[in-house]
């Protein structure tokens, strides 16, 4: 059955609230994670039960209203964003994937190191077919907020952008240590869209489909601006997940201090209190909040980022950011923290020590990887290239051999941000600009502003195989922007 369609209510209201009618069938509701008020329904959590993970999905178009506006969206089991997943190393993971869509799809677990021919984005499930992905989470895979979406290239911004994504949860050490054990968690994924109830009818203008477009709508967890409680004396653990097409976020919590403990691949060495996070497509950040502070709402805002492309794009005038795709930079409350009373006498402090991050070993190998924009005969495209070379499929861009460790010295001559993303293996990121960077953290995707330069040290570790590494801004990556490395035996 293709493009079957759900309906889903959205109550107006400064804090939105929008009701799931496909929700109560399957699986377990799990409420303790998901701290957001004013939701009548959560999106669902599924945790793996005696180390297996079982989950049906479908992806299916979804009609859902936002205030007086119709938005026709993608979605997992009509769910927006899609059912977290929860899993711990050593669980096994059977997931189903049905497509109800008219095009072709596939799931990419963005964060989880597994073998690339299981997580294999060049799949082709298509429409009105399914598949099933059978997989273990490795013994020694480290706690981290990861995600899953659709990779299936050509059509992956599409698709992300029209809604299709869900948070990937594995537990582990860091969930352990007794502050984060009772600490309150919530997750927050970032998405923009552009409420309209036709898509096919409306593509993105072409401005917004070559730099990425942008969504008019700011929703975090599919509300606009919902309430996350913060439990007073107590710690809220905030999972944020930029799961958005393009966008890239720059992120302040007002007058109220909070604390990284974690980025894209798990904990760093202990917590650091920051000003503003830089949230591009595809990072992820846990961010732990005291509440130690006056009682009171506080404001999660995103804060105006130019990522190169605003000169471009106002040039061409100011109707232009009327076009689907392309938005004005604005000022957005993306979520209000509000403190709810808790059950402490005294303030839960915040933990001395998480994760420490080993550094990895020297590298036997430096290269290079150059971000631009230009012709690519080879490819036959105009578009968005990598090392001169816009992605051709079977084309093997990159061979590494498994175990080895490597430099790679990303170096962005475009004028406009690029986020590289490395599938399978994590690395940590060694210099930027020619600066030592100062965190020591293990990361997947890395944002280089225009004309930047930032040097990985990443190790092949454990799997063989065809894997990609490419711009996360999903237009530039259907657009040629990304590669295909392939790991062979020692
Ligand atoms: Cu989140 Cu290759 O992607
Ligand atoms: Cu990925
Ligand atoms: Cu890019």
């Amino acid at each position: 059955m293709i493009k079957r369609r759900t309906f889903l209510n959205l109550a107006a209201g400064a804090t939105a609230v929008h009701l799931l009618t496909q929700c109560a069938k399957r699986g377990s509701r799990q409420p303790s994670h998901t701290n957001l008020s004013n939701t009548l329904q959560q999106t669902r959590v599924y945790q793996s039960n005696a180390g297996s993970l079982a989950v049906d999905l479908h992806a299916s178009s979804t009609y859902v209203t936002f205030g007086d506006r119709l938005a026709n969206l993608l979605t997992y089991n009509s769910s927006f964003p899609g059912p977290t997943l929860e899993a711990s190393p050593g669980d096994t993971v059977r997931l189903t994937l049905r497509n109800e869509l008219d095009t072709p799809t596939n799931l990419h677990y963005h964060g989880l190191h597994i073998s690339p021919d299981v997580d294999n984005v060049f799949r082709n499930i298509p429409p009105g077919e399914q598949y099933t992905y059978e997989f273990q989470i490795p013994n020694n895979h480290p706690a981290m907020t990861g995600w899953y979406h659709p990779h299936y290239h050509l059509n992956v911004a599409s698709q992300v952008f029209r809604g299709l994504a869900g948070p990937l949860i594995i537990r582990g050490d860091v969930d352990r240590i007794p502050e984060i054990q009772q600490a309150d968690e919530a997750i927050l994924m970032l998405q923009d869209i552009e409420p309209i109830p036709d898509p096919a009818l409306q593509e993105p203008h072409p401005l917004g489909k070559r730099w990425g477009r942008e969504g008019n709508l700011v929703l975090a967890h599919g509300f606009q601006n919902p309430v996350v409680n913060v439990p007073q004396n107590g710690l809220l653990r905030l999972r944020l997940i930029n799961s958005s097409a393009s966008r890239i976020y720059q992120l302040q919590l007002k007058d109220h201090p909070w604390f990284l403990m974690a980025t894209d691949r798990g904990a760093i060495a202990e917590p650091k209190e920051l000003q503003t996070l830089l949230l591009s497509p595809g990072e992820r950040a846990e961010m732990l909040i005291p509440g130690h502070r006056e009682p009171g709402e506080y404001q999660l805002i995103n804060q105006p980022y130019d990522r190169g492309v605003d000169d471009i794009i106002s040039s061409f005038g100011d109707e232009v950011h009327q076009m689907t795709g392309v938005v004005k930079p604005t000022q957005t409350t993306v979520a209000t923290l509000r403190y709810v009373e808790g059950d402490r006498p005294t303030p839960l402090p915040l933990p001395k020590q998480l994760i420490p991050v080993e550094p990895l070993p020297l590298p036997t190998i430096t290269r290079e990887f150059v971000l631009n924009h230009g012709l690519d005969s080879t490819a036959e495209s105009t578009g968005f290239t990598i090392n001169a070379q816009s992605f051709v499929m079977d084309r093997i861009n990159t061979r590494v051999r498994l175990n080895d460790v490597e430099d790679w010295h990303i170096v962005n001559n475009a004028t406009i941000d690029h986020p590289f993303h490395l599938h399978t293996n994590r690395f940590q990121i060694i210099e930027r600009n020619g600066q030592p960077e100062p965190l020591s953290a293990w990361k997947d995707t890395v944002s280089l502003k225009g004309n930047e330069t930032v040097t990985i040290r990443v190790r092949f570790d454990d799997f063989v195989g065809r894997t990609v590494y490419h711009c996360h801004i999903l237009d530039h990556e259907d657009q040629g922007m990304m590669g295909i490395l392939e790991i062979q035996a020692a």
